[in-house]
């Protein structure tokens, strides 16, 4: 069996990596935050202290970074994935990136005869820890025939979108209108409370409605009592919503919707809940019109 690197513990990382000890392949892990590693070291894994020490340990190897910069750091950086010998690995970059940056490494990884496809995901912490996410892949027939098996330890689905960076520019296109979602509901909240509606009230009546998305009900206890738990926080929606509108940007597609919803993703990070779920901007403006639990 194939030898596996993974880069990149957080918090879909923590749950997507042990899934390979338990499929019985060989793991090494790395985390920028050592600390982070140590359930995936009690669990059996290897524990490398570099990106490089990662790929002379491994055959494939993962990525599921926080963005661009770290992606750009983790791979190009001193001590970096591709600042050693790579030549016949293959690298799965499962971040959501931009599709330039994944063009880009792939171009790097080519000049030194490594292998890459991109291969963020649809779904969050939940599936990730039951292999029920949803692949978005982007790169060469053989290259995804050779990622395949590896892939389906997390996956429920792969889908095949094109050459490299296609992958990501479809998971740009599938986060739009969730990112869209949650400032609509937050604007829908605000109204609602504003003319005197209790916000339970109003998502219970929305989640038996045609204006729900599946994940809502889910949501509902997160929006009125506000939790711990993080699937997927305001910091990272951010970086979202700002790579859809600059790359609508650059192909000249207008996109006023995700622009309005990035505003408010910046302006909750700016005070200082980047670390909160994304649904906290539903509660946050609902608030500010005296919603009502
Ligand atoms: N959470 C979700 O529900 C979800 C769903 C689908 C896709 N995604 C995508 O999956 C990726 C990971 O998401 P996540 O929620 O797991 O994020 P996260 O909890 O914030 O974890 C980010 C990871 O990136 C590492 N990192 C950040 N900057 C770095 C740098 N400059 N150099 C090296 N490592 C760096 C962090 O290391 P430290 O531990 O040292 O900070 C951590 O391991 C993101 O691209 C996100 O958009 C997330």
């Amino acid at each position: 069996m194939q030898s596996i690197g993974f880069l990149g513990l957080g918090k879909m990382g923590a749950v997507m990596a042990p899934r390979f000890i338990d499929a019985g392949f060989a793991l090494t892990v790395w985390n920028r935050s050592a600390d982070k590693a140590q359930p995936l070291s009690d669990a059996g894994a290897a524990v490398a202290s570099t990106p490089a020490n990662v790929v002379a340990a491994a055959d494939i190897v993962i990525s599921m970074l926080r963005d661009d910069a770290a992606a750009e750091q983790v791979f190009l950086g001193r001590d970096g994935l591709l600042s050693g010998n790579v030549a016949g690995k293959l690298f799965i970059e499962m971040s959501t990136l931009r599709p330039e940056t994944a063009r880009s490494l792939a171009e790097r990884c080519k000049q030194q005869q490594a292998a890459f496809i991109d291969a963020p995901v649809s779904g969050t912490v939940a599936p990730a820890k039951e292999g029920k996410l949803m692949a978005l892949v982007g790169g060469s027939d053989a290259d995804i025939e050779r990622a395949r098996p590896v892939l389906d330890v997390l996956t429920r689905r792969i889908v095949h979108a094109g050459p490299v960076g296609q992958g990501d520019m479809l998971k740009l296109v599938l986060n739009l209108p969730l990112a869209v979602y949650w400032q609509s509901l937050a604007e829908a909240t605000a109204l609602g409370a504003a003319g005197g509606l209790e916000l339970a009230t109003m998502l219970d009546a929305m989640a038996d409605s045609g204006a729900a998305i599946k994940v809502l009900p889910l949501k509902i206890p997160l929006i009125i009592e506000g939790s711990d738990y993080v699937a997927f926080d305001i910091a990272t929606m951010e970086k979202d919503a700002r790579s859809i509108v600059e790359t609508g940007n650059a192909f000249g597609v207008p996109m006023p919707a995700t622009s309005a919803s990035l505003e408010t993703y910046a302006a909750a990070n700016a005070e200082g809940l980047g670390a909160a779920d994304a649904v906290a901007i539903v509660r946050r403006l609902s608030d500010n019109y005296g919603a009502a639990d």
